[in-house]
């Protein structure tokens, strides 16, 4: 990344340790290193079990192909900044200082809950692990306390509950905490205050094992598959919009969406794309079809294994194998593999939260104390440990459903802004010097908007007032702070001279 930012930490800041000369393996690389997490680790079989059944496999592509119209309109987005950076960098850019706060708040939501989430799943894996080893985690430490009320392990709702707790549906499971998903935030904050440098080696590391194990299970799984579990394949809707048939087809669409995310890193690295006109939409598309194909083949084969209806549990893929007594040696591979993977993306979520807030508080939208860099490390170590905190507040206390569909109503919320900010700049600023251009853009782009809209429309009205819930919160930060303090934006966009 040396070379296109000023900032002095922008190094320890970068996500991946990318080469200045991306080519097109590399971005497919990178975004599948972003992508595979908890999403297909966990999420599916709670989005199965609750929502689609089998029929989660079509929310995958549908999903899919949401995420390829944002990710071109993020990638033109990208390219025009020569910085690398967040939606929030090219918004504060390009659409001035209250947009630029909304979609970074909705950016902190992504990353710190998202962070969470896949911590929450880390859990799930590594408590079978240690079961598996004989020492099993105390059951009051090994998950969250907080659960969806009508969830069936959910028992204690309608005692006690605060007016906000039964306005929310959350409830109690009678457990304390979530140990090991707070132990490993606060690992992974320690590492990124020493300073941590993610290097290309380790990054294809991490994606050769989540991938071995995803084609793994695949493989293994597909000769396996049990047809009677897939009958009938979307399974009949019980009277309420959104359970099963096929409107849980559509809520399991926003709700699996959390598996995609994570692809535009590949757009993030846009700025350093060999050929950025050919490799960025490759890239895009390339990590984008690859994972789509993946995660259908893979929910159809731990559908296919396992009754649906069994695997609302916090290590489904494990479970799945564990099914069928032919598949049932994968699971430790299963479970090793998801603890290291999962454990990676952990690291890179909140490595790209402590980056949003470094850039938020550089601009003064947020206080100094979050660009405080450590003398000795060189890392924002303030900020990590800030971010920290409320990451493993937040994963230790609430289950993985609420805050995965949490991370993905406010990701969607954010792409939704980046496809209407590409199509406003077009017209704003015709003459702007795009490395990377949307294709078709008057209908990628509103196209984006719909299916990205549709998607937060899907998802259930709880997450809707958590999403209004955290945005009142960042209005009162910005009116009582941010507005006031703001400076101009640091970057601009360069622009062909007028002829
Ligand atoms: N897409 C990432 C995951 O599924 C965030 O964990």
């Amino acid at each position: 990344m040396a070379g296109i930012t000023e900032d002095p930490i922008a190094e320890q800041h970068e996500v991946h340790d990318l080469n200045p000369t991306l080519g097109v393996i590399h971005l497919i690389a990178l975004g599948i290193g972003a992508i595979i997490g908890a999403g297909i680790f966990v999420i599916t079989g709670h989005a199965a079990a609750t929502y689609a059944g089998p029929g989660v496999v079509i929310s995958f592509a549908i999903a899919g192909l949401g995420c390829l119209f944002a990710g071109l309109c993020y990638a033109e987005y990208a390219s025009m900044i020569p910085v690398a950076g967040s939606a929030y960098t090219y918004t504060y850019a390009t659409l001035g200082r209250f947009m630029a706060w909304f979609i970074g708040w909705n950016l902190v939501l992504e990353y710190l809950a998202a962070a969470s989430t896949v911590a929450n799943g880390w859990s799930g894996y590594f408590n079978d692990f240690m079961k598996y080893i004989g020492h099993p985690i105390p059951a009051a430490f090994a998950s969250a306390p907080l659960c969806v009320a009508t969830d069936i392990h959910c028992s204690t709702y309608s005692a006690g509950a605060s007016a906000l707790n039964a306005m929310m549906h959350i409830g109690q499971t009678g457990t304390i905490v979530n140990l090991p998903a707070v132990a490993l935030i606060a690992l992974v904050s320690a590492v990124l205050i020493v300073g941590v440098h993610l290097s290309a080696n380790f990054n294809n590391l991490m994606v050769g094992i989540k991938l071995c194990i995803v084609v793994l299970v695949i493989a293994v799984g597909l000769p396996h598959v049990v047809a009677a579990n897939h009958v009938p394949f979307i399974p009949a809707n019980t009277g309420t919009w959104g359970q099963f048939g096929f409107s849980g087809v559509l809520r399991a669409t926003g709700v699996i969406f959390f598996a995609y995310i994570g692809f535009d890193a590949v757009s993030v690295a846009a700025q350093e794309a060999r050929n950025p006109k050919r490799d960025v939409p490759i890239g895009i598309l390339g990590s984008l079809a690859i994972c789509t194909v993946l995660y259908m083949l893979m929910s159809y084969v731990l559908t296919g294994l396992a009754s649906y209806t069994t695997l609302n549990v916090a290590h489904p893929v494990s479970m799945a194998v564990e099914a069928i007594p032919e598949t049932t040696w994968l699971a430790p591979f299963v479970n090793v593999g998801a603890i290291v993977g999962l454990a990676s993306v952990v690291l890179v979520l909140l490595l790209g939260q402590s980056r949003i807030f470094y850039a938020m508080s550089k601009d003064g939208m947020i206080p100094p104390l979050f660009s405080e860099v450590h003398k000795r490390f060189r890392t924002p170590w303030k900020s990590t440990i800030i971010t920290g905190i409320f990451a493993a507040l937040l994963a230790g206390a609430l289950p993985l459903d609420i805050l995965g569909e949490l991370v993905s109503i406010g990701t969607l919320l954010a792409f939704v802004i980046v496809c209407f900010g590409v199509m406003v700049l077009r017209i704003a600023k015709p003459r702007a010097i795009r490395p990377f251009q949307t294709p078709f853009v008057w209908f990628v782009a509103p196209a984006g908007i719909v299916m990205c809209g549709a998607m937060m429309a899907w998802l259930p009205i709880d997450t809707w007032l958590r999403l209004i819930l955290w945005t009142v919160i960042g209005l009162v930060i910005f009116f009582v702070y941010g507005i006031w303090h703001a400076k101009a934006p640091r970057w601009h966009i360069k622009e062909h001279p007028a002829k």
